[in-house]
């Protein structure tokens, strides 16, 4: 009975995982989930508390498809200190940056059109287009950053509709797409009329190097509002993934289209859920959570590449990124990084292999670790146990 896309689809090997990450005196490094220890529950009662103090019946009623305006107004102001000026108007808010890239492929998407994704890429955005009947096709890095020859010449071509990036501290990779590589970017996407995805939530979370303009701020500030860049951010990383907040910014000729696919989808985000976020930005306490979240964040990347260093044998190789919460690595040639997953869950240690990143052609030598629950003990005794199992199959 099931539709033929439905009837294809495997359990996702995530989700999978995350059950065993449950279980007590296993350490995940597998789940790509803020620190439950970092949500700022006191700061969550407070705002809830003011809020209910007031005349809040409306706060349980249907609201409007784009979002509160006192959510939309107070994102504004906060992005604009953040290298991201787009007003109220230009903004819409979804149960977090999931939904947007589902509403954007719905808007976008028909048969037989291409999507470009860097590669590997967020593996819940390669099971949105496989629900589409476009085609992936994955852009390779490189030192100089992702082949943008490659898809200039598809663009000439004809063959591009949407290209899909991660560009601030990538899942699962790290990566961070230069300055100058946003600039192309834009530029292309104006000159073949090409649609960008811009999925953004981890770029509050830098913890060393400098800031890059979003490739939303680049595209309009070369080419005013009616450029076709479309940026998404989330709640998720820096305030409460529980609550399903995101929020998305599109040009003016893709708003109306936007707001219509997320009316079809669920009417609109909840109420409640977006009058807490809002008091929370008024407040100031969300710069002061990300400052915790950035510093905390640092320390447990520094622990577990600390610990790679000293107990990995240099069987394992990686990269440092910049901010975000995960760490790309690679084994050797030949080793299978889910064999080792079998091992390690025998070690009581798991991790994402990084195969399933791929739309095709995996690298499965690859892995995916998540320091973001990490502390200075779990991360050394995590490398310990990856080191013994990986002793084993080699
Ligand atoms: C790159 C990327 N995009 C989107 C999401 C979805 O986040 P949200 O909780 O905002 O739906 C995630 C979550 O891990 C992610 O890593």
């Amino acid at each position: 009975m099931l539709s033929k896309k439905s009837a294809g689809i495997k359990s996702s090997a995530v989700r999978e995982l995350l059950k065993f990450s449950k279980i007590p005196g296993v350490i995940s490094l597998a789940g790509g989930i803020p620190a439950t220890d970092l949500i700022d529950v006191e700061g969550i009662d407070t705002v809830l508390k003011d809020i209910l103090s007031r005349e809040h019946r409306g706060l349980f009623q249907y609201s409007v498809t784009e979002g509160e305006e006192h959510l939309r107004e107070q994102l504004s102001r906060w992005n604009s200190g953040h290298n991201l000026n787009v007003d109220a108007e230009s903004i819409i808010i979804t149960n977090g940056s999931q939904q947007a890239i589902d509403l954007l492929s719905r808007v976008f998407l028909e048969k037989g059109d291409k999507v470009f994704v860097e590669r590997p890429t967020y593996l819940a955005a390669l099971q949105i287009f496989g629900y589409t009947d476009a085609t992936v096709v994955e852009l390779e890095y490189d030192s100089e950053g992702i082949e943008l020859n490659l898809l200039e010449k598809e663009m000439a071509a004809g063959g591009v509709k949407m290209v899909y990036l991660t560009p601030n501290f990538a899942n699962p990779t790290g990566n961070t797409i230069s300055y100058e590589q946003r600039v192309k970017i834009a530029k292309l996407s104006q000159q073949y009329q090409v649609v960008i995805i811009e999925d953004d939530p981890y770029g509050h979370l830098r913890f060393s190097g400098d800031p890059v303009p979003s490739i939303f701020s680049v595209a309009q500030s070369l080419f005013g509002k009616n450029h076709n860049v479309c940026y998404m951010s989330s709640f998720s990383k820096i305030f409460s993934p529980g609550l399903r907040l995101g929020w998305l910014a599109v040009p003016e000729h893709f708003h109306m289209a936007t707001v219509v696919a997320k009316q079809a989808l669920d009417l609109h985000t909840s109420t409640l859920n977006q009058s807490i976020a809002a008091h929370y930005i008024e407040s100031g306490r969300i710069n002061e959570r990300v400052e915790i979240l950035k510093a905390t964040y640092k320390d447990r990347r520094d622990y577990l590449i600390g610990s790679l260093h000293e107990y990995s044998g240099g069987d394992i190789t990686w990269n440092t990124p910049d901010g975000g919460m995960f760490l790309w690595c690679h084994l050797a040639e030949g080793i299978d990084a889910s064999q080792l997953l079998q091992e390690c869950i025998k070690e009581n240690v798991v991790f994402v292999p990084g195969e399933v990143f791929f739309a095709r052609d995996p690298q499965k030598n690859s892995l995916r670790l998540s320091y973001s629950m990490l502390t200075a003990e779990t991360a050394r005794e995590a490398v310990i146990r990856i080191s013994r199992a990986l002793k084993k199959i080699k």
